[in-house]
């Protein structure tokens, strides 16, 4: 049977040039491409070579030209600060050419780098528009990110300018940014010329003379700012993520193929119309607030939503629902560890009842594995489908959804359903590196090229965006992810093939909290590995061996790498708990025996490994865990 979804999938991938030129038909060029696809650079790809735009037109000024101008662009919602506040496309035009003009007069020019490190306020979007107006390419920072881990970035990106905020609000708890961000400049190597920083009246900042200035004070004397032209393959964006190192990977996007395909995937994936309201409620540090806080709905002419709150707290489990009724939400997009906080406060949906949610239309999830009981708790007591999609910072949209806008599918409770147009997917076996059997788990893997609007590199890294994605398995991007996809098509995402969790809908690397570990002086070995959760999915647990004559007691020396993780990563890694034991399960050849210390953990029955050195460690580490709250009741 052939439906929409399969003649738009076939021709995605038979004819990439046809189906993405179409689709690039709905976007504004100053300069058409030459052409669609490049692939003279093997195993780099580029889309819309020779094309040239301008994203902020498109997000925004495209918008009053063609009569939206009245039409709310944003709508910041901040239960946190009691405040609701919409800017409209001609609002939000005018504050972003402000802001393009604050930052020409400090130097930015295109292709200079603006770090953004700021909570959900409006004005970073409008400092991330203003950025791809005049062809600076920004990176957001996530604001739960410690000053260590801002330093990192700065090294990296060397930018030119900073734009923060005095201060952020985690529901009830004020949140100082401005000591990071001096202590982030302190730290890097690279230091940027000057900070902009934003002062919220809930905490104001000293400011420091000769290189920072007031956001309010520059945009009062700011002479706006036009939208320059960008080639298509000029960078938009850097947004840094987990790698398996303490290292963080500086993902690139790119300014045509992204406008393209996630004005596209508004209708294709989501459903959506211009006009309507959307909401994402992550955080623009994410490649979710990137994506489809900022950049998607405002290119398709949506009304999108800031929301500067939590899914319970702020004030209660209900305040997703108020913010659906109260501004007529029609598709929300969150990760399922919100909905178990929401589920865990209101069991029986009792705060929903409240709510006029009739222009609600669907709930999509993503970030991690949609857990069955969150799946049937969100769709009973919504009444709207419940879609898990499965992508990646690197994909910046869906590898795999239900897509609402072609054809919708029975949902397969744990699949993300079927690959998106454009996304080649096969299940690899990791040894032959040949096709799997369908049903049979292997690596998942995407037939090169991968579709517009994905990484076309890693930041002044060639190399590693190479040896990260391209090398394992040649021809295909690796996504780190295993799985298998079954006689219907449809994908099942289980695993991570490296060290990276999702804690809370956020992604980390254990790699990095044993690097952060491994630096303290007592400590001479130390495995991190993530543990279920029955909140955030999965939290990292630490196991950390003594050096030899060390006599300190050892909940000091727990505290004090629970403190170092917390310092150097941030508050975001929820690295709360961890143990001493006397020494690590290993195989004879000496690799630490991850997956069943994960198992011990994690209270699931296991075979004890034929390679292991000492079967007596096992004992030892389920009694460590015990005294941390962890595998009370494995089975036997
Ligand atoms: N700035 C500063 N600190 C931050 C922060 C930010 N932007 N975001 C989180 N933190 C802090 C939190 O305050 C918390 O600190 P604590 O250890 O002192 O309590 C810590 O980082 C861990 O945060 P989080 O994992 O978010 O846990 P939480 O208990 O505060 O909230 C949820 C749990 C489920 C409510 C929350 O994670 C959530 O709303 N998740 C939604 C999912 C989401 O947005 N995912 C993004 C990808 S779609
Ligand atoms: P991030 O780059 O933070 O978006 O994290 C990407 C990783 O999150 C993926 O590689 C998966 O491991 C996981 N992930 C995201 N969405 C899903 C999903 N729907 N189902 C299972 N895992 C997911």
């Amino acid at each position: 049977m052939t439906n929409a979804y399969d003649l738009a999938f076939e021709r995605s991938i038979n004819d990439p040039e046809g189906y993405w030129g179409e689709a690039a038909e709905d976007i504004v060029w100053i300069k058409r491409w030459d052409k669609v696809l490049d692939g003279s650079n093997l195993p780099f790809y580029r889309w819309f070579v020779g094309g040239v735009l301008n994203t902020c037109y498109n997000a925004v000024d495209h918008h009053v030209a063609t009569g939206r101008g009245d039409q709310p662009a944003i709508i910041y919602d901040s239960p946190v600060t009691n405040t609701i506040k919409t800017y409209t496309y001609s609002q939000l035009q005018q504050e972003t050419a402000s802001f393009a003009g604050v930052l020409k007069a400090q130097g930015v020019e295109k292709g200079d780098r603006v770090i953004i490190y700021m909570p959900m306020i409006p004005e970073a979007a409008i400092a991330m528009l203003a950025c791809a107006r005049i062809g600076a390419v920004h990176s957001v920072v996530f604001g739960g990110f410690a000053a260590n881990e801002l330093a990192t970035r700065i090294n990296d990106a060397k930018p030119k300018v900073m734009v923060s905020a005095s201060c952020g609000i985690e529901v009830q708890r004020v949140i100082p940014y401005k000591p990071l961000l001096d202590g982030a400049i302190e730290m890097a190597k690279s230091k940027p010329q000057k900070c902009i920083i934003l002062q919220r009246p809930m905490l104001k900042s000293e400011l420091t003379p000769g290189r920072d200035l007031d956001w309010q004070e520059a945009m009062a004397s700011a002479k706006p700012a036009d939208c320059v032209p960008v080639a298509a393959t000029d960078p938009l964006y850097i947004l840094y993520t987990s790698g398996t190192t303490g290292e963080p990977k500086g993902v690139v996007r790119d300014n045509g193929g992204h406008a393209v395909a996630l004005k596209w995937s508004m209708k294709t994936v989501y459903n959506v119309d211009a006009g309507e309201v959307y909401w994402a409620a992550s955080d623009v540090g994410w490649v979710v607030g990137h994506s489809y806080i900022v950049y998607a709905p405002l290119l398709k002419g949506c009304t999108t939503i800031l929301f500067e709150g939590k899914p319970v707290g702020t004030p209660d489990a209900g305040v997703f629902w108020r913010v659906i009724s109260q501004h007529r939400v029609s598709t929300m997009f969150t990760a399922p560890t919100a909905f178990r906080a929401i589920k865990r406060e209101d069991p029986k949906g009792e705060l929903i009842k409240k709510y006029d949610l009739s222009k609600f239309r669907a709930l999509f999830l993503a970030g991690e594995r949609l857990d069955p009981d969150t799946l049937k708790w969100a769709r009973g007591h919504l009444g709207v489908p419940v879609i898990d999609h499965w992508w990646q910072t690197e994909t910046g949209w869906a590898i795999c959804a239900n897509c609402l806008g072609l054809h919708d599918f029975d949902i397969k409770e744990g699949s993300p359903t079927k690959p998106a147009p454009g996304w080649n997917l096969k299940v690899l076996d990791p040894e032959s590196k040949q096709p799997v059997k369908a049903g049979d788990i292997g690596a998942l893997v995407v037939k090169l090229p991968l579709p517009p609007g994905a990484l076309p590199t890693l930041w002044n890294n060639d190399k590693r965006f190479v040896e990260s994605y391209l090398e394992e398995f040649e021809g295909y991007y690796k996504t780190a992810d295993a799985g298998f996809i079954d006689s219907d098509g449809y994908a099942f995402v289980m695993s991570r093939t490296d060290d990276i969790i999702n804690v809370a809908g956020h992604r980390l690397s254990t790699g990095a909290m044993e690097e952060i570990l491994s630096d303290h002086p007592d400590v001479a070995e130390c495995a991190v590995l993530g543990v279920e959760d029955s909140l955030k999915g999965q939290v990292p647990v630490g196991f950390v061996v003594l050096k030899a004559g060390v006599k300190r007691p050892e909940t000091e020396i727990v505290a004090e790498v629970v403190k170092m993780v917390r310092d150097r990563i941030g508050p975001v890694a929820s690295f709360k708990k961890a143990t001493v034991v006397k020494r690590l399960p290993k195989t004879r050849s000496g690799k630490i025996l991850r997956g069943t210390i994960q198992k011990i953990a994690d209270n699931k029955a296991f075979k004890t490994p034929a390679t292991i050195d000492d079967p007596a460690i096992l004992g030892e580490i389920e009694a460590a865990l015990n005294t941390i709250g962890l595998a009370g009741s494995r089975p036997k």
